[in-house]
């Protein structure tokens, strides 16, 4: 049987022409779509062989991957309502503050976000809007017989469900449009036109750029800035550049600066009434691409610059509270019986949200933790064992998440951890093509990874904006834990909706 027509026992995600391709046609196509890729912008610093003045192309996947387009939709649709929940709950003082207690006393890092939450709380909050730029990022699920996770399978194959939805730092908003580019060329340059029709369009640039533009004009000041926070150094570069760009474009009064926690703790200071002054510039917008990892803070001064730009009158983007709401711990208490009920009034968005988590697991020190502790060690390959931490490479699984339990188990360490229900996501066929001279390439296993990117701007009683922006598709071996692309594991996407 060919392998497009290879139905994998989940369902017909067929590849959207029958791989492997001729082995000449493949070449020539990889070659020219390398280059395609590097002159547009789909591109990163290598870490290996880095180099200011120079790119590599980011991994891509040589054809869009199959994604069922009703799931498509839905996830799109729900995009709202998720930016709603999210706000909401950043807003809820007692949820935040009682979903991270035993956190915040175990995990350095969330205790010291914490700590800046509560000061601010404390002191009166400056600047009362929040500017979200949110992603949601979810999966496709074949596994739904498993009692954990509860959905009603649109056979065959099933719906998708919640990885989780970041906060911070969402990247790829240029990447994610950037993949759907290379798609169109590809089929363009194979000549199936007829087939573009079932790439959607992704405007996400524009959409979180739109963003942030207008926060710089809610805070109404011409003269000030738009300042992106950064790594020390940017390996992806371009996902960063092209807001910059983007920003200009529309609207070229809108300067942009980009500096890291250290250098914003050697200037910046607030004026007498609040106004962030980093430099000689006033800072409207705070759009953070760092700061999400303890690496960032190399000592307390990023840490007091953190806190000088929260206590700020800048929107920040996102605020602390923002931050914490799209913590791990979080998103498992919100999948407990009733947290839902607290943010959503309307019964069908309750059903819906519900419908997209996954099981997840405390591991407090009580009788549900002391279960998950049980469940962990008897299955660990169905799990996920997660950290409070983002920017990937941090979880644990399979049999590691056994060794890792055992290990914790006594300990009050356990609390800064959860356990999530492992999503099985149907295999598909293609083509990863990556950076280095690559040779005879071959078709692999391959599971992808929908994010959809929202942006909301409101203050605790009041939205004023809520929409979904665009998407972006990450896709990576079958084999592969995690799907970072910087990493290496994962591969730049977009998707090829089917019905
Ligand atoms: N429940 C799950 N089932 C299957 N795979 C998962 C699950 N949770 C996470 N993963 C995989 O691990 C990756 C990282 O997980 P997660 O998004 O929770 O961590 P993160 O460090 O916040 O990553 P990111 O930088 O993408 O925000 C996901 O992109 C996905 O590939
Ligand atoms: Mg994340």
């Amino acid at each position: 049987m060919a392998s497009d027509e290879k139905k994998n026992k989940h369902g017909q995600l067929k590849t959207i022409i029958p791989l492997p391709m001729p082995k000449e046609e493949l070449q020539e196509l990889v070659e020219v779509t390398k280059d395609w890729a590097l002159m547009h912008g789909a591109a990163m610093r290598s870490k290996s062989n880095f180099c200011e003045d120079s790119l590599n192309f980011a991994p891509f996947v040589l054809l869009p991957s199959p994604f069922p387009r009703k799931e498509f939709n839905r996830a799109v649709e729900m995009q709202i309502i998720l930016n709603e929940l999210m706000h909401k709950v950043a807003h809820n003082q007692s949820f935040l503050t009682s979903s991270l207690q035993e956190t915040v006393l175990v995990d350095d890092f969330t205790g010291k976000l914490f700590k800046i939450y509560e000061t601010i709380q404390d002191e009166g909050v400056t600047q009362p809007l929040s500017l979200g730029l949110i992603r949601s990022d979810i999966m496709l699920e074949t596994d739904c017989n498993n009692p954990g996770k509860k959905c009603k399978a649109h056979a065959p194959y099933c719906c998708w469900k919640q990885v989780e939805v970041n906060t911070i730092a969402s990247g790829f908003g240029w990447l994610g449009p950037a993949s759907g580019l290379i798609h169109r060329f590809v089929l363009e340059r194979l000549g199936l036109t007829d087939k573009l029709k079932d790439l959607p369009e992704n405007h996400a640039l524009k959409g979180l750029c739109e963003g942030m533009v207008e926060a710089w004009k809610i805070y109404g000041n011409n003269e000030a800035v738009i300042m992106f926070v950064i790594e020390d150094i940017s390996y992806n570069i371009c996902d960063q550049r092209f807001h910059e760009f983007e920003i200009q474009k529309i609207n070229r009064n809108t300067k942009v600066i980009r500096r890291n926690l250290t250098q914003i703790a050697q200037t910046g200071k607030l004026s007498a009434s609040n106004e962030l002054i980093v430099e000689d510039y006033t800072v409207a917008v705070v759009y953070y691409r760092a700061g999400y990892e303890p690496g960032h803070y190399h000592s307390q001064k990023e840490w007091d610059a953190r806190l000088l730009i929260e206590r700020s009158q800048a929107i920040k983007c996102p605020s602390i509270q923002y931050h914490l709401a799209g913590t791990k711990k979080v998103q498992q208490a919100l999948a407990k019986s009733g947290a839902l009920e607290m943010f959503l009034s309307d019964k069908k968005k309750i059903e819906e949200v519900r419908g997209v988590f996954t099981g997840l697991y405390s591991l407090d020190f009580d009788e549900l933790g002391d279960q998950a502790v049980r469940m962990a060690i008897e299955s660990p390959e169905r799990f996920v064992l997660k950290p409070q931490r983002e920017g990937g490479g941090n979880n644990i699984y399979g049999d590691q998440i056994r060794d890792a339990i055992l290990k914790i188990k006594e300990n009050k360490e356990r609390a800064a951890w959860i356990l999530m229900d492992r999503i099985q996501p149907p295999i598909i066929q293609g083509y990863i093509v990556r950076p280095g001279g690559q040779k005879n390439l071959e078709v692999s296993e391959l599971v992808s990874e929908l994010g959809i990117f929202g942006l909301i701007i409101g203050d605790s009683t009041n939205i004023m904006i809520n929409r979904q922006v665009g998407h972006m598709l990450r896709t990576k071996t079958a084999s592969a834990n995690e799907a970072g692309v910087a990493a290496g594991a994962g591969a730049l996407d977009s998707p090829y909706l089917v019905d």
